[in-house]
């Protein structure tokens, strides 16, 4: 296991990453947590990460006293990363100060002794990299020697190779950083001796004994389908693992996925259409946040009779429920303090089924909580979900009412938004750029328009169409359509959605808006 302690730096996530892509299995946790939940882990290597803090701020964050005691007298290796690096050296008695010069952004750096960490590389052999700070090693502790230095003449990279503490000024796991990706492999492969493995035909192996361990041989699990990618894949994992001893509950929202869940995975689901319920909750509200929260009650109560009566029909209560939760959704619950990153988010707490009531006492399955998306995709086709399915852009757990501005009940409204979103998504299909864009999805807006259509005057409704790039879903930027594929599928809205005589575009990147309208 390769650990990493994460200091805030907004590239965190990405050395976790990079590190599973080279086979290697890798955590992060807090760079705060108490030294117990380090050493409970065994791992091999720790990574520090960078952060937006200076080590000498009053609050800045720090690993557990007794941290590199215990890397030393068990033998494991310490890479510090920009903050880490700082950590480093501080807490072995160096010296960190405010580098005359700040360096951000790509820099060149040469190495000035053979170290392990840079493979084959030999002194005077330069590298661009991206740098990223403000302070920097001034004085190194006993044992440590410099092995690269940025143009600047700044300590770029260093070892005590005696000690095993390795340390870089500079963010090797961004693609700015070209041979990063070749700085990591040497560390973990030549440096640490680790040993690549990590497969995610294992991971499935694995979580299916640790599911089969849990749930008793009589007892019943339920899971609510969102018609994502996420619960599709924890319900399929599971139901390997338990057969039908697993029940599925899926809120028609619209999108026509039932078809995948029976016919391609033979997963037990129970089909509820609410929409008139919904639809009658939701009758002249307007307010985006009210929007969500009806909906989430509702679809609680939905979740709730359906337990209920599979309660009556078992004889008995469903013991587990089965939820999609990711592995960001776990660290962010966790954030590290004095980062300001927001705690797990409430976008997602909806679609996590997170207010289920309390007496309903069911034990949580998380089969996919250590794993990132495109890790959930790979999972995904081991456990032959379609492809297609696998590659389906993410799909708000409030549903398209989020995505009809105003009443949602007015107009036609649905129906419309259903019609535009289909042109605008087979279109993209058809220029074959789906799989390059992250979301995209018509809105409807409850603002009608005078138009001109077949020399009649008329006054309908304007939509919007969004389409956006994204890693995450964090930040998005919009995408970049051809004028010729904007040019056909508004042609298409307009003469074949009946109440439509107007498409705008949505150019806004996140920040300062978000995906979804509301
Ligand atoms: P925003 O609109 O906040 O969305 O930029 C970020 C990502 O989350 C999706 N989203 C939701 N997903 N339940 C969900 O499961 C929700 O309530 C919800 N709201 C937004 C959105 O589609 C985008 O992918």
């Amino acid at each position: 296991l390769v650990l990493i302690l994460d200091f805030g730096s907004q590239y965190t996530h990405l050395i976790t990453r990079r590190i599973r892509s080279l086979s290697v299995f890798s955590l992060c946790i807090s760079g705060t947590f108490p030294l117990s939940s380090i050493t409970s882990l065994n791992p091999k290597v720790v990574i520090l990460s960078g952060g937006p803090h200076s080590v000498h701020a009053d609050d800045s964050p720090s690993f557990a006293d007794g941290f590199v005691e215990w890397a030393q007298s068990n033998g494991v290796f310490v890479l510090g990363i920009c903050y880490g690096l700082h950590l480093l050296v501080q807490r072995l008695g160096g010296e960190v100060r405010v580098g005359e010069k700040q360096e951000y952004g790509r820099m060149e750096i040469e190495v000035e002794k053979s170290c392990g960490i840079f493979g084959g590389k030999k002194v005077g052999d330069r590298q661009v990299v991206w740098m990223s700070h403000g302070d920097e090693a001034a004085t190194l502790p006993n044992g440590f020697e410099v092995v690269a230095r940025s143009q600047q003449g700044a300590v770029a990279a260093v070892e005590d190779k005696d000690r095993r503490f390795y340390g870089l000024q500079y963010h090797p796991e961004v693609t700015h950083s070209p041979e990063g990706m070749e700085t990591l492999r040497s560390f973990l492969f030549e440096v640490c001796g680790v040993n690549a493995g990590w497969k995610m035909e294992d991971v499935m192996a694995e979580e299916i004994k640790v599911i089969n361990n849990r749930v008793g041989s009589d007892d019943h699990v339920i899971c609510a389908l969102s018609g994502g990618v996420d619960s599709t894949v924890a319900a399929t994992l599971v139901h390997r693992a338990i057969g039908d001893w697993l029940h599925c509950i899926f809120v028609d929202n619209g999108e026509r996925v039932m078809e995948t869940f029976e016919r391609d995975l033979h997963l037990p689901v129970t089909c509820v259409d609410a929409t008139e319920q919904f639809l009658s909750k939701l009758k002249g509200v307007v307010d985006p946040e009210l929007k969500r929260k009806i909906i989430g009650k509702e679809f609680i109560c939905v979740f709730d009779a359906f337990a209920k009566e599979l309660e009556n029909n078992l004889g008995k209560k469903p013991a587990f429920l089965v939820q999609g939760t990711l592995y960001p959704d776990v660290i962010e619950s966790c954030p590290p303090p004095g980062t300001g990153r927001s705690h797990s988010h409430t976008i997602k707490s909806h679609h996590n089924v997170g207010g289920l009531p309390k007496d309903m006492k069911l034990k949580l399955i998380e089969p996919l909580k250590l794993l990132f998306k495109d890790e959930v995709r790979q999972l995904g086709r081991i456990l032959t979900v379609p492809y297609s399915f696998l590659k389906r852009h993410p799909f708000p757990g409030p549903g398209l009412a989020v995505r009809v501005l105003g009443d949602v009940t007015e107009d036609n409204a649905l129906d419309t938004l259903r019609q535009v979103d289909e042109i605008f998504i087979q279109s993209i299909k058809d220029a074959g750029i789906y799989d390059s864009i992250w979301q995209a999805f018509a809105v409807f807006l409850p603002v009608k328009s005078v138009g001109v259509q077949g020399d009649q005057r008329t006054h309908s409704h304007v939509v919007a169409l969004r389409a956006v790039t994204s890693q995450d879903g964090m930040t998005a930027d919009w995408y970049h359509f051809e004028r010729e594929f904007l040019d056909d599928v508004v042609q298409k809205i307009c003469n074949n959605v009946r109440g439509v005589n107007r498409v705008a575009l949505d150019i806004t990147s996140k920040p300062p808006s978000t995906i979804e309208w509301e």
